[in-house]
């Protein structure tokens, strides 16, 4: 393995498609190592853009404008970094050999869609997950939850970030859960998974590394959701050496099914002794901001070695906790105050995205923070980032 220099013929190039706070960090770490960077999105001025050598604003879902860029950039490495690309092109680059994707071609269509990934965890793998159905219509959406029973959670099956996701607790609430799925979803119409509703003790997501030289676990996250959007996260979560080992196996299969090089946030619900499947990131996970204080090596840091195939190594250091910065709907330029009251938390750190528009709920920072075990971690990154005041500019 052997890397270039930047702006020079011998560089090495990776091609972030997609530019938010995720990938804003994983090109950090490649700044560091001399990697030469191209960041994507559809709008101006995301946040790794910001750190990148080159940046490209770009319908991602438009095939031919992704490999019209990968012929003029002719980047070494495809790294997706959100869900929404057009996977077509990404075929393309990998079975042409234009370009290595991260993790792989297949890793990123199977898991842009609920439906390929859970087909291929609960049918084809057999992990246990929630009882699901899929729909195509407000009827089926009818008959399916009529099956599972209440209360269900459905899903668009093409979103993130629970964007378009809501609990029914009867049939009532049916037509406005299926209306929600639609108007919310990322492509028009669309069918909708319907999950029996797991009543869990907690959940947690297992970062793992599929590296060149074998597969390497993170401690447990444990995390909190808020309308499906995480909020805040720690680390180590505490759970049994029998529920990790399971949660791990189930991580290793799912994982190594899918193949590739690079770090993959593999999400499951803990009840009891029982773990349950849930879904899987083939990339940094937001979760796993934690990382930037609990690790040696970060969860960017470990995504960047995996794909250049380099030795990697977690390196757990303290029990740690993020808690994410929202904007209200504050419009262009939103402004950041209250940083010396965050700052002086002990063991705290802030990272301030640069999003150029604050829109209702949008993560705008996080706060980290460590401690001596998880509970003050968790407290001390709340009262950080409750310190920090967005207003509009
Ligand atoms: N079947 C279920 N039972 C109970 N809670 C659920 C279920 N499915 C999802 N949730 C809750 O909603 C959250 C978001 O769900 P999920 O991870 O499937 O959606 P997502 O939109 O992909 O979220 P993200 O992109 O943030 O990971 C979960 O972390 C969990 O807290
Ligand atoms: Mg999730």
């Amino acid at each position: 393995m052997k890397l270039g220099t930047p702006c020079s013929a011998s560089a090495t190039r990776l091609m972030m498609l997609g530019a938010g706070e995720l990938g804003k960090e994983v090109l950090i770490a490649a700044q560091r190592l001399g990697v030469e960077t191209i960041a994507v999105d559809r709008y101006a001025d995301a946040p790794a853009m910001q750190v990148a050598h080159r940046a490209y604003v770009l319908d991602m879902t438009d095939p031919e404008a992704i490999l019209a860029l990968v012929r003029r950039e002719q980047p070494h490495y495809v790294v997706p970094e959100i869900e929404a690309i057009a996977t077509s092109a990404l075929e393309h680059i990998e079975n042409s050999d234009m370009a290595m994707v991260i993790p792989s071609a297949r890793a990123v269509q199977l898991t842009m869609d609920r439906e390929g990934i859970r087909r291929l965890a609960a049918e084809q793998l057999e992990l246990p997950t929630s009882p699901y159905r899929f729909a195509g219509t407000l009827p089926e959406l009818e008959a399916a939850a009529a099956e599972l029973g209440f209360p269900c959670v459905i899903k668009p099956v093409m979103s993130s970030s629970g964007k378009g996701q809501s609990v029914a607790r009867s049939a009532a609430e049916l037509p406005l859960a299926w209306q929600e799925a639609q108007t919310a979803g990322r492509v028009g119409a669309q069918k909708v998974i319907v999950e029996g509703f797991v009543d869990f003790d907690f959940e947690i997501t297992v970062l793992t590394v599929r590296s060149a030289f074998g597969t390497v676990f993170c401690p447990p996250i444990g995390h909190r959701q808020e309308a499906g959007d995480y909020v805040e996260s720690w680390q180590p979560q505490a759970m049994s050496q029998k529920a990790l080992e399971d949660a791990q196996n189930m991580a290793r299969q799912v994982t190594d099914n899918l193949g590739g090089r690079g770090l993959y946030g593999v999400e499951f619900f803990v009840q009891g002794e029982q773990v349950i499947f849930s879904e899987l990131s083939p990339r940094p996970h937001d979760t796993g901001l934690v990382t930037l204080a609990s690790q040696r090596q970060n969860e960017f840091e470990l995504h960047l070695r995996a794909i250049l195939g380099l030795p990697v190594d977690p390196g757990f250091r303290r029990a740690s906790a993020s808690a994410v910065i929202r904007g209200k709907n504050l419009g262009w330029g939103p402004c950041y105050s209250g940083l010396e009251t965050a700052l002086a938390v002990p063991e705290s750190d802030i990272r301030l995205f640069g999003k150029p528009q604050a829109q209702k709920l949008r993560r705008l920072g996080v706060a980290v923070a460590s401690g001596a075990d998880v509970e003050e971690a968790r407290g001390r990154a709340r009262s950080a980032a409750a310190a920090i005041t967005v207003s509009p500019s």
